[in-house]
């Protein structure tokens, strides 16, 4: 009997032991920083590791599939054929954070066919920059996976070395828009992507993805020991994500570099993971600075719906163009335009209408007044997430915009997590997920039905950003984190270490529309914003977007006309960005230079600590004399008890200089080089 008992538990171990790894193949990336080792293990389970120089960043991690109709996709392959190749481009992007963007990666293409009698077939390819590791399954056509079901994509990321990390959790009821937490490596709960890490050894890392299209959006699960797991975003019913083969998957990606500062720098690769622009001449997506009829629907002194207190109304609109005119501004969004907002709007958004304005807000004549004085209308579409009900006259807003020569829309999804109202397949009602696979087709349709009619999109309640923008230049901007508005009602407001969070997590997917700039530093019934003053200009350089907003009302920036003076000079649009200093949590300073002009510009931001930086100019064009502008934070500033101590000072700089100057608790600077004679 005690035989038996030792003979099974042998056999146990013989079946659960996975025999040793078999090397598969090999990468190296383009200066031979990183290198990539598939393998296949015992059990024909593919797996891949990475290292940087001598130190394994990302152990055995496998790769895989559930199907809710097939058996999964996991073990018992065979390597089949493989090939590798390298590239190195230069691109230009129409607008952005470079001008020019350098491509630069080797490939391998690894082909595996399982040996059971299913003999299926999947192709995995991989990508190595010297500061990226990023994968994609291609499932080709074959006769044992014609439609792919996937509950869901088994792969990992096995992370080494212990550390620390910042995220936000996933699935959670106000989506996308939670505050960060910090803790180990090891405590990552299920959380959205980008996911950032610094580990014991200094590395910093990111996972997220790229090109996301028509697929379910990825997030990541903490298991044990540094394993992290993709958790795709549920569907209605059963399988995440329905596909027919062929089909590839978008990239799996993880940042892998020495510092932040260069962590930052390495987000363009998302963007050259995307196809190239596919809309052609895209000279009509203008990268602006606009205000709005919005700050004052988030105090409560104004309200969407129609009323005393309504917002939109023509002598508003011709208030807020005069003002974008006087102060050169683009733009002038206008939320609450349209029939709908009366009632319970974020209920069911069944009510609303796309073309009809509310009786009180000639919005014709407004398009047309602003023409004439040089400021466009930016349309808004709060759908609710009702995106039935949106898609059933969205095309019929978006000619009534063309028509009036409105060339930029605010979209809004407005709903709980998973409150998405979409039509399923079989024509019945279905309840989504914002970054489900629908949303990834339903943001396409909007985005492309809006280029048709040259119309910009920047969706709030979005999907996430995952370099589409390359591929679609009219995605100008998205929302996807807690923006101002938290600071206008939501207790807890955006503490001081949200905004350097933000830099290092959400910022690296893409743009975002956080507007920014309220000068009163006060939020509904006068409580106050954790800022000083000369951090909400510094927000307009660290905080990346082609569109932003001066979110403020007017007479606020009336009262404060000195420091918006820098508000009404930052360019939105890019030639050159570098982080000057930056760590993770702590600190950002980030410098800029105008698109087209020689002038740069400095934004600092910190956390709740007094930090100081000290940088070198070196950015500047050597032999050139620059006027610095500059607009820090008083000597007695702190968020929060002297927010509005301001100093702003002009000195004259070369690139030879150093520039060292202290940041307040919760507080900023915001720099001006303008370029002189040489
Ligand atoms: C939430 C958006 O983030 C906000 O900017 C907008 O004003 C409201 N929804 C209403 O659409
Ligand atoms: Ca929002």
């Amino acid at each position: 009997m005690r035989l038996v008992h030792l003979a099974l538990a042998w056999l146990a171990f013989a079946i659960a032991a996975p025999a040793a790894a078999i090397p598969a193949a090999t990468l190296a990336s383009p200066s031979g920083v990183l290198k990539l080792e598939v393998s296949l293990n015992g059990e024909g389970r593919i797996n891949y590791a990475v290292s940087r120089g001598d130190r394994l960043v990302i152990r055995d991690s496998e790769l895989g599939f559930l199907f809710s109709d097939a058996p999964q996709m996991l073990r018992n392959f065979r390597l089949t054929g493989q090939s590798s190749r390298s590239a190195d481009q230069r691109w230009e992007q129409p607008w952005g954070e470079w001008r020019t963007v350098r491509d630069r990666y080797t490939e391998l293409t690894a082909n595996f066919e399982e040996t059971n009698r299913l003999k299926r077939r999947l192709t995995v390819v991989f990508r190595l920059y010297d500061d990226a590791v990023a994968f994609r399954y291609v499932v080709p056509r074959q006769p044992n996976l014609t439609t792919a079901r996937i509950t869901e994509e088994l792969t990992q990321f096995n992370i080494a070395e212990g550390g620390e990390a910042i995220w936000s959790p996933a699935f959670e009821s106000n989506r996308e828009e939670y505050l960060y937490q910090r803790t180990p490596i090891n405590a990552i709960v299920t959380v959205q992507t980008p996911v950032t890490m610094r580990t014991q050894s200094g590395l910093h890392l990111s996972i997220h993805e790229a090109a996301l299209v028509d697929y379910s959006g990825m997030n990541v699960r903490g298991v044990q020991d540094g394993r992290l797991e993709a958790v795709l975003t549920y569907s209605a019913d059963g399988p995440k994500v329905v596909r027919d083969a062929p089909f590839q998957t978008p990239w799996r990606v993880v940042l892998i570099t020495p510092d932040a500062p260069s962590l930052y720098a390495a987000n363009t690769v998302f963007l050259n993971l995307n196809e190239p622009n596919k809309l052609g001449d895209v000279s009509w997506v203008k990268p602006m600075k606009y205000v709005g009829i919005w700050w004052g629907m988030h105090l409560d002194t104004q309200s969407w719906a129609s009323g005393a207190k309504h917002g939109a109304t023509t002598a508003y609109g011709r208030r807020l163009i005069d003002f974008a005119a006087r102060h050169g501004f683009g733009g002038v969004l206008v939320e609450g335009w349209n029939k709908g907002w009366d009632g319970d709007w974020f209920a069911t958004g069944d009510e609303f209408s796309f073309t009809e304005p509310y009786p009180d807000f000639d919005l014709a004549g407004l398009a047309a007044y602003g023409r004439r004085k040089g400021v466009v209308l930016i349309g808004h579409h709060e759908t609710s997430a009702n995106v039935a009900h949106y898609e059933s006259q969205m095309e019929a807003g978006f000619d009534l915009y063309q028509r009036l020569g409105i060339p930029a829309v605010k979209t809004g999804y407005v709903s709980d997590a998973g409150g998405v109202q979409a039509i399923g397949p079989d024509g019945r009602k279905v309840f989504e997920w914002h970054e489900g696979q629908l949303m990834s087709r339903h943001h396409l349709k909007v985005v492309t039905e809006a280029a048709k009619r040259r119309i910009a999109v920047n969706p709030h309640e979005p999907i996430k950003d995952t370099g589409l923008r390359r591929t679609y230049p009219n995605w100008v901007s998205r929302e996807g984190q807690r923006g101002m508005e938290y600071n206008a009602w939501a207790v807890p407001k955006n503490p001081p270490d949200h905004e350097v969070n933000l830099v290092f997590t959400r910022m690296l997917s893409g743009p975002m529309d956080y507007t920014p700039g309220v000068l009163s530093l006060t939020g509904r019934g006068n409580t106050p914003i954790p800022s000083t003053m000369a951090r909400q200009l510094a927000l307009y350089v660290v905080l990346y977007s082609p569109i932003q907003m001066a979110a403020d009302l007017p007479e606020n920036y009336e009262a404060n006309l000195r420091p918006f003076q820098f508000i009404k000079n930052v360019p939105v649009d890019w030639d050159d960005t570098r982080m000057l200093a930056g760590e993770l949590g702590d600190m950002a300073v980030i410098a800029r230079k105008e698109r087209g002009r020689p002038n740069w510009y400095l934004g600092a931001i910190s956390d709740e600590q007094e930090r100081r930086f000290d940088v070198a100019l070196d950015f500047l064009e050597p032999g050139r004399r620059y006027r610095a502008e500059i607009y820090r934070d008083g000597d007695t500033a702190d968020f929060r008890t002297n927010p509005r101590a301001i100093a702003i000072e002009r000195r004259d700089v070369t690139a030879a200089d150093r520039l060292s100057l202290r940041i307040a608790p919760g507080g900023g600077a915001a720099v001006r080089f303008v370029a002189l004679g040489r």
